[in-house]
């Protein structure tokens, strides 16, 4: 069991050892991140943040790192979404296939930083809880990949850590107690910085849409996305998000 910082590998190692300690569903479940408990309600408002920038019944969405499924899950309740959801982690991917089982939605296993698509094929691309785990310019080069497979007009919506929202420092002070005990498997949290993703995105080519910080309650979750386990009304995505757009011109 390697106790070393690593990015890529690291993630995997991490989910074989949920899966050592837990139940599949269990297991899965904290390998994407809060467990059971949070597990439906973070694809809720993961649908309902991408209802809130745009999405359509019938778009085009493209789920980069779609873990255990909690986006895919919640829109294949609308018959016409197309969908395709990639990760690096073969488990996750098994297990995702098996607990969606919408024959036109597609999953691929991929070794990472790119996206299988064609170009200008895409209305969302996402990025949930993933550039959470990989360097900046790992993070960067996905989304020049991003801006080449969205359409004109289409979005990126991706979460982030922040040290200017005050419960992020919890992951940041579990990071640091990680790096100075070396003494049990983890993943690194690498943060964002909202003036730096501006730069970002204006060296990429994408248009500001919107950036909101994780601890307010700006998600709006409806009837047509809740669920019984997770009414309508306002949430916290936790994670601050950003969503920014490919001009429809140039
Ligand atoms: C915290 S989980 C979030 C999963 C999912 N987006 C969600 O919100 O439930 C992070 C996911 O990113 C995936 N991942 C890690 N590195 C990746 C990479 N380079 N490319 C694509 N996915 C990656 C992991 O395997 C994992 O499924």
């Amino acid at each position: 069991m390697s106790t070393q910082l690593r990015y890529l590998q690291s993630y995997s190692a991490v989910v074989q050892g949920y899966l050592a300690a837990y139940p599949e569903d269990e297991a899965m479940a904290w390998a994407v991140g809060g467990g059971l408990e949070t597990f439906e309600r973070f694809g809720v408002l993961e649908h309902s943040l991408l209802r809130m920038f745009g999405l359509r019944d019938d778009s085009r969405v493209v789920d980069v790192g779609c873990g255990a499924s909690r986006l895919a899950r919640q829109l294949a309740r609308c018959p016409d979404m197309r969908y395709f959801g990639i990760d690096v982690v073969k488990e996750l991917l098994d297990y995702t296939r098996r607990k969606v089982t919408r024959p036109d939605f597609a999953f691929q296993l991929v070794a990472g930083n790119t996206i299988p698509v064609a170009d200008a094929q895409a209305d969302f691309v996402t990025f949930f809880s993933v550039f959470t785990h990989l360097l900046h310019e790992e993070s960067y080069a996905y989304l020049e990949q991003t801006r080449r497979v969205l359409a004109p007009g289409g979005r990126v919506v991706f979460s982030f850590l922040e040290f200017a929202n005050a419960s992020h420092w919890a992951v940041f002070d579990g990071n640091v107690d990680w790096v100075r005990k070396r003494s049990y498997l983890g993943h690194i949290n690498v943060f964002m910085h909202q003036e730096d993703l501006r730069l970002w995105a204006q060296r990429l080519g994408f248009e500001v849409v919107a950036m909101a910080a994780g601890d307010a309650p700006s998600v709006r979750v409806t009837e047509r996305t809740a669920t019984g386990a997770v009414p309508a009304g306002e949430y916290a995505l936790g994670q601050s998000y950003c969503v920014l757009e490919k001009p429809r011109a140039g």
